[in-house]
């Protein structure tokens, strides 16, 4: 196996490495180190089964079943399909996952530790550019620019988070799944519970008030805070090869999916989300 460092802050790519067999201890440390070193993986040319997914997965902790239950895999419900492919008339993945920056699951009590996405189709790339990429960027970096007395007065605030603040998320729910995702309060700056980094944890998607403040006050500062936290210098933009894994940590990143193709171009990725420990 071959590690080496993206030119970003965050990001490693791993090399001579067959995720589809069982990795051992000492190797999987390897990776384990890694990952908590540079919050996201890139591994090159795998091709796995889905039931090959889901055990690799596991090496990083139990799996998160999704609320949206049309978009798991059939046999494997451990898997979401992302995509914009329809069959028979019906998307068979969501379509529109994750095309404002977020992190994955900061919605629920108990945030997901990391997501493993592999891609199955990605969209033909053209003569000077790629379509469907994903951007990373690391709130730990985020973090660690802002000046002292704001990290001090940001260590003090608690935020809100909903999974149903966009209204057309909203509008794909039951209201039975409306019910298995209730708001959440976490704190605004989390520590990262490996390396111990402190996290800036506010994100456009999901985060809806900064707690205590008046409506146009924390509007503005989740505006401000997602903003310093999406700028170019944190940032690692992955360009997708089919067979690609990669790999990101909750707490010490964001992404966004760049949604800058068509429907007659197909993408397809699997996700698995591994649970993650109490924020603090
Ligand atoms: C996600 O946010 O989980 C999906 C990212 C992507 O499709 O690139």
């Amino acid at each position: 196996m071959k590690l080496h460092k993206l030119a970003s802050p965050l990001g490693s790519e791993i090399l001579d490495i067959d995720l589809s067999r069982p990795i051992d201890d000492a190797t999987f440390r390897q990776i384990d180190d890694a990952f908590s070193e540079r919050s996201v993986l890139v591994f090159r040319d795998q091709v796995m089964t889905p039931a090959q997914h889901v055990e690799f997965s596991r090496r990083f902790g139990g799996l998160e079943i999704h609320v949206l239950k049309q978009y798991l895999l059939a046999d494997f419900p451990e898997i979401l399909l992302i995509s914009n492919v329809v069959e028979n008339g019906k998307p068979v993945g969501i379509a529109d996952a994750g095309q404002q920056w977020h992190t994955d699951l900061s919605y629920v009590e108990i945030p997901s530790r990391c997501s493993i996405l592999y891609a199955k189709q990605i969209p033909e790339p053209g003569p000077d550019k790629t379509y469907g990429d994903t951007c990373f960027v690391s709130t730990a970096a985020a973090y660690d620019a802002l000046d002292p007395e704001m990290q001090k007065y940001l260590g003090t605030l608690k935020a809100r988070h909903s999974y149903l603040k966009r209204p057309h998320v909203r509008a794909k729910l039951s209201e039975e799944q409306k019910k298995q995702v209730p708001e959440v309060i976490h704190p605004v700056i989390r520590t990262h519970p490996v390396t111990g980094r402190k996290c800036i944890y506010v994100n456009e998607s999901f985060t809806t008030e900064i707690v205590g403040l008046g409506k146009e006050e924390s509007d503005a500062l989740i505006l401000q805070l997602c903003e310093h936290c999406q700028s170019e210098q944190f940032m690692y933009r992955h360009k997708w090869r089919v067979g690609d894994v990669l790999m990101w940590d909750n707490c010490s990143t964001q992404h966004l999916a760049v949604a800058d193709y068509g429907p007659e171009q197909a993408r397809l990725m699997n996700r698995t989300t591994v649970r993650g420990t109490a924020v603090f």
